[in-house]
Formats: C-alpha cells, sequence, structure tokens
C-alpha cells in the first residue's frame, strides 16, 4: 500500500512533476524508425504527457517538435515534409529538426530573418536504434550517454511492435514485475507454464526468487528444483524505469518488454524480439504476431474494454479456460492493466508476500525521486553502465553453482535441454 501522495509521486508523468522531471532525464523510446519516411508524413505522437510530431527530414534525419505550430497552433502532423523541415498548411511557417523556423513568408521579406530567429519551438534531440526512434526530453544541455543496449545491434532482422493501453504506465511495469500471475492470468495461453501439461511437467512449480541490486535496476533469478537434482534458473533483468529483459527458451529469440508513459493515464508497451544470432525465425514472428492486430505502432486495438468485457468468454471459462481471454496472452496483461483504472489508487490496495518485488521496485523509484532531487541522474544513467552486458537468460546448472556468480555474456555450457547456455 502506498500513501495518496506516494502514489501521485510514482505516477504522474507531465512536465513539473517530480517523476516527469526525473523521467526526462533519460533517453525515451517514441516513435518506430519504419513509421516515418523521408519527407513523407510527420507522425503525431504524446509522450510524458506532450503533444509532439516525428518526422523524417529529406536527408533521412529525425525532427522531433511539439505538434501546435508556433504560429497558431494548428497540426505539424498536417504539415508539407519538404527540403529538410515541416512547413505548416494554414500560413506556409517552415521549422527544420533543430526547432529552427527557417520561413514565415507571412512576414515582410525585410524583417522576416529576424522576426523567425524570435520564435521558440520545442524540439528534442533524437538517436536512433534498433527500430526505435529515442528522444531526450531533459532539461540539460548534454543528455546522458545513449543506451548500447544488446537489442540495438541485432546482427539480423528483429521484430518491434508497440500497443496503446488505457492505463498508468506504472501498472504496466508492475505487472511486468510480477511472476506471480503466470500460474493463473496466462495458465491457459502459456501452455508451457510449470503448473500446466506442457513440456515443463517435472519442475518445481513454486519457483524461489533471489534478487541482486544493480546500478540500473536489478537482476532477479526464479530457480527451480529438477528432478534430476539440477536447478533451471529464469535470469531476469530489470533496468528502471521501463525495460524488463525477458529470457526465451533454449534457442529462442530474446525478448524486451519496455512499458513508457505516453501521458498519466495511457502507456506504450513495446515488445522487442531479437534473436543473438540472426534473424527472428519466422516460426517466431508468426508466434509474435498470432492473435494480434495488423498495426506495429497500436498491435492490441482489438482487444474490446470494459463496456464489453474485453470480450471475455464465460463458455471458455466453464470450458478450462482460466482468464476466458482468448487472444494472444499479452492480452490479458494489457486487459488486466485496464481493468485497474487509469491510474490505479494504491492506497486502496493489500499487499502480500507475492509482491515483494512490487514493494521493492516501489522503494527503488521513491529513493531515485529524492536522489534526483538532489541532481542526482536516476539509475545510474549518468555513470558508465555497461548496457550492452545486460541480457536475459534461462540455464540449468548443478546444485552446487552459485547464478550469481554466472558470467551472463559466457555463461557455461552446463545445460543440455532447457538450457541457453550455447546461445
Ligand atoms: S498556424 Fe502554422 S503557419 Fe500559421
Ligand atoms: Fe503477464
Amino acid at each position: 500500500m502506498l500513501s495518496k501522495e506516494d502514489n501521485e509521486r510514482l505516477t504522474r508523468v507531465g512536465p513539473g512533476t517530480p517523476m516527469g522531471e526525473m523521467l526526462r532525464e533519460l533517453w525515451t523510446p517514441a516513435v518506430r524508425s519504419a513509421s516515418l519516411v523521408a519527407d513523407g508524413a510527420p507522425k503525431p505522437f504524446r509522450l510524458l504527457g506532450e503533444d509532439l510530431v516525428a518526422f523524417r527530414a529529406t536527408d533521412g534525419r529525425v525532427g522531433v517538435l511539439q505538434k501546435a505550430c508556433p504560429h497558431r497552433c494548428s497540426s505539424l502532423a498536417l504539415a508539407r515534409n519538404e527540403g529538410n523541415g515541416l512547413r505548416c498548411i494554414f500560413h506556409g511557417w517552415k521549422i527544420d529538426i533543430s526547432g529552427k523556423v527557417v520561413d514565415v513568408p507571412t512576414e515582410p521579406r525585410e524583417t522576416r530573418e529576424a522576426f523567425a530567429a524570435r520564435v521558440p519551438v520545442k524540439h528534442y534531440p533524437t538517436q536512433e536504434a534498433g527500430g526505435i526512434v529515442w528522444v531526450y526530453m531533459g532539461k540539460r544541455e548534454t543528455p546522458p550517454k545513449f543506451y548500447d543496449f544488446e537489442f540495438h545491434f541485432p546482427p539480423a532482422d528483429s521484430l518491434v511492435r508497440c500497443a496503446v493501453v488505457n492505463g498508468n504506465w506504472l501498472q504496466g511495469l508492475e505487472g511486468q514485475l510480477d511472476s506471480a500471475h503466470l500460474n493463473f492470468l496466462h495458465s491457459s495461453s502459456v501452455p508451457n507454464r510449470p503448473n500446466s501439461t506442457g513440456n515443463m511437467v517435472g519442475y518445481d512449480s513454486a519457483p524461489s526468487f533471489e534478487f541482486i541490486e544493480k546500478p540500473y535496476g536489478y537482476r532477479e533469478a526464479a530457480l527451480r528444483n529438477l528432478p534430476d537434482g539440477s536447478v533451471y534458473a529464469r535470469i531476469r533483468e530489470v533496468v528502471l524505469p521501463y525495460y524488463s529483459f525477458i529470457p526465451g527458451n533454449h534457442g529462442e529469440p530474446r525478448l524486451v518488454v519496455v512499458v513508457v508513459p505516453i501521458d498519466d493515464e495511457w502507456s506504450a508497451h513495446w515488445y522487442y524480439y531479437m534473436h543473438p544470432f540472426g534473424p527472428v525465425p519466422e516460426w517466431y514472428r508468426q508466434q509474435a504476431v498470432d492473435r494480434t492486430g495488423p498495426d506495429d505502432d497500436d498491435f492490441a486495438a482489438d482487444r474490446g474494454n470494459e463496456a464489453n468485457a474485453w470480450h471475455q468468454s464465460r463458455d471458455a471459462m466453464k470450458n478450462g479456460h482460466f482468464s476466458g481471454l482468448l487472444k494472444n496472452f499479452v492480452y490479458e496483461d494489457f486487459i488486466i492493466e485496464e481493468s485497474m483504472g487509469p491510474i490505479m489508487d494504491r492506497s486502496q490496495e493489500f499487499l502480500g508476500t507475492s509482491d515483494a518485488v512490487i514493494v521493492r521496485t516501489r522503494r527503488m523509484f521513491l529513493k531515485a525521486l529524492e536522489d534526483h532531487e538532489r541532481g542526482i541522474v536516476p539509475f545510474g544513467a549518468g555513470g558508465n553502465i555497461d548496457y550492452r552486458a545486460i541480457r536475459s537468460l534461462a540455464i540449468r546448472f548443478p546444485k552446487e553453482t552459485d547464478w550469481r556468480a554466472i558470467d551472463m555474456k559466457n555463461p557455461p555450457a552446463f545445460g543440455q535441454k532447457l538450457s541457453d547456455a550455447a546461445q
């Protein structure tokens, strides 16, 4: 349970809020690279409560500007994208990717340049990596070092998709971190969970969880004893504030889930699939998109809403489906988040033992907010973290081995099946 004040502190992300200011210190995923074409349609989007527009200029670089034209606020999403800038269709003012007004054809020719120089336009620096355009919305002259995540350097084709959910970003993140729901919410939709009849029969169904705190968040192992006396560990990395690196099964691509605040009541859920050795295989790609919508920028748009109980099927529940939510299993997560209301009131909850990870994470956020008030860039992002070494791992090893000692970059080849040590 949180006080109402702390719930506000953790959930509100607009400009001037403590969390909003802290999150603005960090590079933030904004839009899919592939959604922007040179001289093509600008893309309106909302991030941390601000209405913005992204566009790919003639030379291929990406600009992010305020959505409202600085003249009289018409939408720059309607602007012409030409000659390395956006030209507003209302009166023809033109702005380049650096936010500089380069033409104001409605002003007298002699004073045009001086006038243009006085027009302020909000704009943010961008970077492209891993098929995503990232922005820095902070106030510092120099943004922190850009994340060199492993998924920014896929050896070949990866897959990145986004879903837009009507729930505050923190309930999205907390849903990702909550492992206790796997055996319930997803028990029918993910067949190889330990308590089902899938290929993981024989597992110790109640894993024990262990953590190592890291400057960027934490590393977590779900440890299960196998019948042959060895241990199966699923090791996940959590890079706060947004990134959860989820282990795949043997030989499968890796998944990173990223939950980013659109505003206080909406969040963008990025699903990033990459394979360390090559393109994401076709069967996996197919599995990832199976029973989802066609739009890579909002792939779960067909999930329904509270008025139709998100298409929950009571018949299916009677016939053995646990949740009655029959689409792709990630829909179950999104629907649960939406069912909590747009901003979950954490002063009304009643936490139990299985919520330890949620409590720990909130504490880390509250501490980071305090530190930030003293000028510290959150989660070690101002330092020299080797983000490229951060990865998830599913691995089997002898009981005597301490999972904390495993080199995540070069894991030992103990495991046979159930291990991705060979990855
Ligand atoms: S509103 Fe954009 S140029 Fe006038
Ligand atoms: Fe889930």
